[in-house]
């Protein structure tokens, strides 16, 4: 397995309230050829914790330092014989290039592909398609953030009975190109011609939240980039990675006690309000849910549950065949390469993320991670024309989800019920009679 690691050398002391510059900081591209150079890899971060390594859900640990100990990266590892390649040499010049633009208030159409948009013009996007869409559209608080911003999505809804697609989406805050993608979904759902997005939208319930993480993504954009957790203070530290911090075998592999690392799990299970809150939402409609989609960047993987073993857990089988299927639906367009796989098998254990969660306590029958565009050459810093054709492909390969999972027969077409849940039902209404 070839496994691509993103370094990113952070230095100079960050003073909070100023836009922290990334000058000269380099963005390495890594490639394993073996479990050797893995191990050596696991070591670099276990004791030396000035290195940021970007792909999900790598060990990461970000430390500030001086440029010039990208010789000592570099000569640890030339000597241990691990291939490497420097992709951005200039992690600030990436980042000036990621335009970020207004959106026309009252104007839906006005929100494009061509650029990143801040929390608040998301938010007033999503106010306006409820407005706009009144018998479709409304929206939906799903939780609250640590700083009191509200976790804001939206339903799309074309009538009652119907079972839930839901995405969630931007709860590590740097990975802009998920609430990008995200909002390009819900306008396709609204305004496509295409007949199957047509009649996906309208089968379905959609449950949409952009930006989970809201004191995180508007972090990156006043503050820091590249930020990944979100706000809440911790001693002298910041924040909770809150891919971590769901309440399902959490801190047992890839998370951290340490808050300073990008990994720090929290104090426990769902310490988190973004979490807590959020959890408390989806279980309350956690029963009708058929798909859950948890959307991350980068590395071009869709990864299942659990992340915690390689063992086929629940319908491992079905969720990986149509996973795939879908992957090649995703490759059509573009020839955009996708793996699939568990994220244990496809990347690293880590646990405590909201898949597994969702997977473990909800049952939802088909649970996926997305890891979007790109592999390898500008991670969370995707330049802003890929967003379309980062966000066309991956509505293409939901598309041919839902239809590969009616294949495998876990949905009616329709807005059916899903058989497993009709017996607990039919059980419970029987014990109430009584
Ligand atoms: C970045 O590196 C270049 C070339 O070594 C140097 O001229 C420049 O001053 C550096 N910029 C900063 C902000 O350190
Ligand atoms: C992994 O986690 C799942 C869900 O909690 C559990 O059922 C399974 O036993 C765990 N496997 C291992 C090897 O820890
Ligand atoms: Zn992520």
């Amino acid at each position: 397995m070839i496994l691509i690691f993103f370094i990113l050398f952070l230095a100079g002391s960050f003073v909070a309230s100023e836009k922290f510059k990334f000058d000269n900081y380099t963005l390495y591209k890594i490639l394993p050829k073996d479990s050797s150079d893995f191990v050596i890899l696991q070591e670099l971060y276990e004791i030396d914790r000035r290195f940021d390594f970007w792909d999900d859900p790598i060990p990461t640990a970000e430390y500030l330092i001086p440029p010039h100990d990208k010789i000592d990266l570099e000569n640890i590892l030339i000597q241990n014989n691990v291939a490497f390649i420097p992709t951005i040499q200039n992690i600030q010049e990436a980042i000036d290039r990621q335009t970020v633009k207004k959106y026309t208030r009252n104007n839906v159409r006005s929100m494009q592909w061509d650029a990143y948009y801040e929390l608040e013009e998301i938010y007033a996007w999503i106010d306006d398609l409820a407005k706009t869409y009144p018998d479709i559209v409304t929206t939906e608080v799903a939780g609250t953030s640590y700083e009191g911003r509200e976790i804001k999505g939206l339903k799309i809804s074309h009538g009652p009975g119907r079972r839930i697609v839901f995405i969630e989406s931007g709860i590590h805050a740097r990975e802009w190109i998920t609430p990008a993608t995200v909002c390009y979904i819900t306008a396709q759902l609204l305004t496509s011609n295409d007949p199957e997005t047509r009649a996906a939208a309208r089968d379905f319930d959609w449950y949409i939240f952009p930006v989970t993480n809201p004191d995180g993504y508007v972090w990156t954009h006043t503050d820091f980039r590249l930020w990944r957790k979100n706000r809440k203070p911790v001693g002298t530290e910041f924040g909770i990675d809150l891919n971590r911090n769901w309440n399902s075998n959490w801190l047992v592999k890839g998370s951290s006690t340490n808050p300073s690392s990008n990994n720090y799990a929290g104090l426990g299970p769902f310490s988190e309000p973004e979490t807590r809150t959020l959890s408390t939402y989806i279980t309350a409609i956690g029963n009708k849910i058929d798909i859950y989609l948890s959307m991350h960047s980068s590395g071009q993987l869709l990864l299942v549950p659990f992340g915690n073993t390689t063992q086929p857990l629940a319908n491992y089988y079905d969720v990986v065949n149509i996973g795939r299927r879908a992957m090649g639906a995703l490759s059509v367009r573009y020839g955009t390469e996708y793996t699939t796989g568990n994220v244990a098998e496809a990347i690293y254990h880590a646990t405590g993320s909201s898949a597994d969660w969702v997977k473990e306590f909800l049952d939802v029958p088909l649970v996926y991670i997305y890891e979007l565009r790109d592999r390898g050459t500008f991670g969370h810093l995707l330049p802003p024309d890929q967003i379309l054709p980062t966000s066309e492909e991956t509505m293409d390969s939901i598309i041919d989800l839902i239809h590969q999972a009616k294949r495998f027969g876990y949905m009616n077409s329709g807005n059916g019920l899903k058989f497993s849940f009709l017996t607990p039902l039919l059980l419970f209404v029987v014990k109430s009679v009584v």
